[in-house]
């Protein structure tokens, strides 16, 4: 990692008024203020901050805006999915409202994934639209939620079928990014391992994206390897959060709103259509990168019962997998409910089962209604009776 913050350009093919950089480095929190004052100088903004997010955090970013002349209301809210609803942005918005706030005055997501959604929701909703930035504080969040500019919330869905994620939402950019690694000395373990699915899933596609990382898999391969029964940490979780920052940056500016069919964003699902079904599914307590995790490992596994790839690629899948502490199978999970599920995945086209799948080392792509038998050979391969 170097000692400067490393600054990556997320452009859009609509212009330089819709680009911005997201900064990756240790500390770099303590410039929010500075970076958003040249971005948007206003006298106030709002700070969302998340419960999980200790306090002396939320004092630091708090005290870089004040010294920046940009007087923060702040809100906490709580991360965690059942919290990501549309009470949660509803009473925020009156919040704004009652405060006065106006359509320069910027909020300011310090969170995990579900702030981060739930903000930029707000933000692009609030006045039609205020500036929104966004400083991650969970891995997941700075590798994958925090650029792209998705947001919404869940909505209860009819009855038998569960919440309904991301049901409300808008594409939303943010103007900034800032991710300070530092703060996830404070991050629970269990959420950590959560986050580095998505670091494995990018590595998975280094070499089908815009921004090719062919280095990537092994990188993150070695990583892994080093941090089997340790907790990652320092210069080596830094770089490989900007790396996969990079990736994922690289693949939206190509596909902002996942429009190009065969590839582009649509390819950030790898291990997704498993991976949410297993989330959701009856009696599921998995958190969403655990879910991935093995949905990826099914994914391997669907693709090789359709000749797509070897099984060495399989192996290499659950070496990852299991490296990153995450699990390799799922307990009392019944095989025709998360089938089920993935039926009602938002990339069934008329019927058809759309699956992103490997084809070789670094190398994904979709594949239009897979047989049904790869299928579930897939889903076997992490499902276990109790
Ligand atoms: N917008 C996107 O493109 C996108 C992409 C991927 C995921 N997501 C969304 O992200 C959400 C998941 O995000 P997540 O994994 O960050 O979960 P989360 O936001 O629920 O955070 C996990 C837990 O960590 C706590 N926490 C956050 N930062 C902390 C810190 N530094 N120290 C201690 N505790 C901390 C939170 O309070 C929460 O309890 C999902 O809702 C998912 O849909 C969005
Ligand atoms: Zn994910």
């Amino acid at each position: 990692m170097p000692d400067q913050p490393l600054s990556i350009d997320v452009r859009f093919p609509l212009g330089p008024a819709r680009s911005y950089e997201v900064v990756v480095g240790d500390g770099v929190l303590a410039e929010l203020g500075s970076r958003l004052s040249a971005l948007a100088g206003a006298a106030r903004c709002l700070l969302v901050a998340d419960s999980g997010v200790p306090q002396g955090e939320v004092e630091r970013a708090a005290a870089s805006l004040r010294a920046a002349g940009c007087e923060p209301v702040t809100r906490v809210i709580h991360g965690g999915e059942a919290h990501k609803t549309w009470d949660a942005a509803g009473s925020l918005l009156s919040d704004m409202a009652a405060l006065g706030l106006e359509r320069r005055h910027p909020v300011v997501a310090l969170g995990g994934g579900v702030v981060g959604d739930i903000s930029g929701f707000v933000a692009s909703a609030y006045r039609r639209g205020v500036p929104f930035v966004q400083c991650p504080t969970t891995l997941l969040a700075m590798v994958d939620a925090s650029v792209g500019g998705k947001s919404g919330v869940n909505l209860p869905g009819p009855p038998g079928a569960g919440t309904l994620k991301n049901m409300a939402g808008a594409f939303y950019q943010p103007v900034l990014v800032l991710v300070d690694t530092s703060v996830l000395g404070s991050l629970p373990l269990r959420h950590l391992r959560a986050g580095l699915t998505e670091c494995i899933k990018h590595a998975m596609l280094c070499d089908s994206v815009p921004r090719r990382d062919p280095g990537l898999l092994e990188s993150t391969r070695s990583a892994l390897r080093a941090w089997k029964g340790v907790r990652p940490a320092g210069a080596p979780l830094a770089e490989l959060v900007a790396r996969n920052v990079a990736l994922k940056a690289s693949v939206v500016a190509q596909d902002e709103r996942e429009e190009l069919s065969g590839g582009g964003r649509a390819l950030l699902n790898l291990g997704h259509t498993f991976g949410h079904a297993l989330e959701t599914a009856p009696g599921s307590t998995l958190l969403h990168g655990e879910a991935v995790g093995l949905g990826l490992i099914a994914a391997a596994t669907t693709a090789s019962a359709l000749g797509l790839v070897g099984a060495e690629c399989e192996r290499l899948t659950r070496e990852l997998v299991e490296h990153a502490g995450l699990p390799l199978e799922v307990h009392g999970l019944a095989p025709a409910d998360v089938r089920a599920r993935m039926a009602h995945d938002k990339k069934v086209e008329s019927g058809r089962l759309r699956l992103v799948l490997p084809t070789g080392p670094g190398r994904a792509t979709v594949v239009e209604g897979p047989s049904e038998d790869a299928v579930i050979t897939g889903l076997l391969a992490v499902l276990r009776r109790p």
